[in-house]
């Protein structure tokens, strides 16, 4: 049986990289993409060692992108196992709600949401469905997503609507584990509860559960 493989898109220093580490340390290959190959060096060279991975490029506000950076995955590592859609609009800041353009709004729901879509699409046609492992998605959500604060209106209507699109792909789609890992505080920043390598656990239990009793939404 070949090795199984995780896919993050959205790959970063805190749970995306906790979550591939956990993942690498039993046994998967690792393929990362983020919008810096120099970021996406630094992810990979702290994997554990011996750790078989690959990297791609790519905005998850450019649709194509995100499906090149998969393929290309798929090319150097076979079908993944598990694919995570991780990327965000965090980088777009907080904004007052009574001042937020409708086109940043529209970048919000753009790279927060539609992003997840396309991965999702692309990981329903590509995960390796042979019996061998679980295939398995899971969307990284937000606290947001149950109730928004001032200044993060665009954020927690994506983050609400890739929750909902996650169930949307549960109803559509047969033997696949579509889940979501709801992060409800504030990742490394000092509380034990939320520090990523304990948030990346969560992945991991998504993963090894079976279909039987499949979870579909942890709140952490
Ligand atoms: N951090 C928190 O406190 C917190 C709380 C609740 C929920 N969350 C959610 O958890 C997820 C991960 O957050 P994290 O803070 O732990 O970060 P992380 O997993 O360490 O990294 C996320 C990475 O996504 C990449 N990214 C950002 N925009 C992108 C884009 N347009 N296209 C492709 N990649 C992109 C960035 O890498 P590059 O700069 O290299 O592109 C970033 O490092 C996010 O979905 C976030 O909304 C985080």
């Amino acid at each position: 049986m070949s090795q199984p493989s995780i896919f993050i898109i959205g790959a970063g220093p805190q749970i995306a990289s906790a979550v591939a580490k956990l993942f690498a340390s039993n046994g998967f290959s690792v393929g990362l993409s983020s919008r810096s190959q120099e970021n996406l060096d630094k992810y990979a060279a702290s994997l554990p060692s011996g750790t078989k991975h690959a990297t791609a490029v790519a905005d998850a506000g450019d649709y194509e992108s995100i499906v090149a950076a998969l393929d290309t995955l798929k090319e150097k590592l076979g079908a993944p196992t598990v694919v995570v859609y991780n990327a965000a609009s965090l980088s777009l800041g907080p904004k007052p709600l009574l001042e937020l353009p409708p086109a940043e709004f529209e970048k919000h729901l753009s790279l927060t949401t539609v992003g997840g879509l396309v991965t999702g699409q692309w990981a329903a046609k590509n995960l390796r469905q042979d019996g061998s492992y679980k295939p398995t998605v899971i969307f990284t959500g937000g606290g947001l997503s149950l109730q928004p604060r001032p200044g993060f209106a665009g954020l927690a209507a994506g983050k609400a609507a890739l929750l909902n699109l996650a169930k949307a792909f549960r109803v559509e789609t047969k033997g696949i584990h579509f889940a979501t890992v709801i992060v409800k505080g504030l990742v490394d920043k000092g509380d034990p509860y939320f520090a990523s390598p304990l948030i990346a656990e969560d992945y991991w239990k998504l993963y090894e559960e079976k279909e039987e009793a499949w979870t579909f939404e942890v709140h952490h």
